[in-house]
């Protein structure tokens, strides 16, 4: 396999963008990478494209997207892995890149999720839990699952609302320094302990949004990106996993199996040791639909031991300075989560805070050379774990 590179990074505003259409809220993203790697439309070979939709009036999303952005004629397809669907695309595109079938391969991820009211849009989320007993015996939403989670952890661990709660405080902080984050107002834990319970224990605060939001990255191979770009961020591995839909089947709920197993699967490709990645990675995105959610993934991907995820959000140690930055452009939580473009997000974060290019408060300090992004589709049906580097293996 060839070694591969993102080139280009390019990302829109995430929130309620209602003077836009999908593929004038994609081309923001798009325009961006194409310029930040130097090149034009007629460069690009493939387009691997990530959009839930659902909500969307665009029945074929990539092909509208494609031919407004002008890279129409090309090979394209569109993926889906839920709320990793944006990390598919990326996996997808690297995995062209990386046979030789294509030089230069660009992931777009775009949703726009406020086109129907929230309720219609928890709905369509819930569906996609396991839709034939879970959503259509019992109900189950988003907040709900995350919340069974969240409970039996509490349970297990004797972790408190507090904790949960200093997540969203972390990410609402970064997210103020994010001109691209939907929310830049920083908030306290008693603002989160206030806030309306939407399924207890789990408040507003405590909840990503409802987002509209497009991401796109451009990635190439070895030759076409040394003469594209003194700066390339190499994909050093990328691990996937997935698991039932059925929470039933699932031994507990105070982990993701397929986070766990994408997580050790990109360790193995990438050279970091499992038992101590933080010593090898400077920044981590990781999904924090929930403020759970990064508790529990902060102990998947073996930043803290089983039980002590909420000790390290407690104790600030997920902030700059502490033992492993994490979502520091706000995370789900506050930067917004349109279900496509979070995982292409997430690695055009990662490569602009290796290039050192994010400004003040929020860029990391990059020492060992290497940022991590987790991605989880539904309560853990998908999981992709993406290891980035400055330094090719
Ligand atoms: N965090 C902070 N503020 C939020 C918010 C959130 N997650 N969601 C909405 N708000 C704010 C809105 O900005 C709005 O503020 P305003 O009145 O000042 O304009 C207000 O709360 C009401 O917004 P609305 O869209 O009506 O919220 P809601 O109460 O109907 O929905 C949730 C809130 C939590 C139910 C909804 O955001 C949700 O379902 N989130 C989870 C999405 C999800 O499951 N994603 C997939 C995860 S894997």
């Amino acid at each position: 396999m060839r070694e591969v590179a993102v080139v280009g990074v390019g990302q829109s505003k995430f929130g309620r963008i209602s003077d836009m259409t999908l593929a004038e809220l994609a081309w923001q993203a798009v325009k961006q990478a194409l310029q930040d790697a130097g090149i034009t439309q007629k460069d690009v070979e493939m387009v691997s494209f990530s959009n839930v939709g659902g909500w969307s009036s665009e029945p074929l999303p990539a092909i509208a997207v494609n031919e407004y952005s002008g890279v129409s004629g090309v090979g394209t397809y569109r993926v889906e892995a839920a709320c990793a669907s944006g990390s598919a695309a990326l996996a997808t595109a690297h995995s062209l890149v990386a046979s030789g079938a294509v030089d230069i391969a660009l992931a777009v991820g775009v949703e726009k999720m406020t086109e129907v009211p929230t309720p219609m849009a928890v709905e369509l989320i819930g569906r996609s839990g396991n839709y034939f007993w879970e959503f259509s015996q019992f109900g189950l939403t988003f907040p709900g699952y995350y919340a069974l989670y969240a409970t039996a952890y509490m349970n297990e661990h004797s972790a408190t609302e507090e904790d949960l709660a200093s997540v969203a405080v972390k990410n609402h902080y970064y997210a103020s320094y994010n001109e691209n984050a939907s929310f830049q107002k920083r908030i306290t834990v008693e603002d989160v302990l206030k806030s309306k319970y939407v399924a207890w224990p789990l408040k507003l605060y405590d909840c990503s949004p409802i987002t509209d939001g497009a991401a796109a990255v451009v990635l190439a191979s070895e030759d076409a990106a040394r003469k594209l770009t003194d700066t390339p961020v190499w994909i050093r591995g990328i691990g996937y996993a997935s698991d039932t839909s059925n929470l039933s089947k699932r031994p507990n709920f105070l982990s993701l199996r397929a986070a766990r197993e994408a997580a050790q699967k990109a360790y193995k490709k990438s050279g970091i040791d499992p038992s101590r990645p933080h010593r090898q990675i400077d920044v981590a995105e990781v999904h924090d639909c929930f403020t759970i959610a990064e508790i529990i993934a902060y102990e998947d991907l073996g930043f803290a031991p089983r039980g002590g995820g909420h000790v390290l959000a407690r104790e600030g140690e997920t902030y700059k300075g502490g033992l492993i930055a994490v979502n520091l452009d706000g995370g789900l939580k506050a930067k917004g989560h349109p279900i496509g473009a979070t995982g292409v997000s997430m690695a055009a974060e990662i490569t602009k805070q290796l290039r050192q290019q994010v400004r003040g408060e929020r860029q990391a300090d990059i020492v060992k050379g290497a940022g991590l992004a987790h991605n989880v589709g539904g309560t853990g049906h998908y999981a992709y774990v993406s290891v980035f580097s400055l330094k090719k293996s």
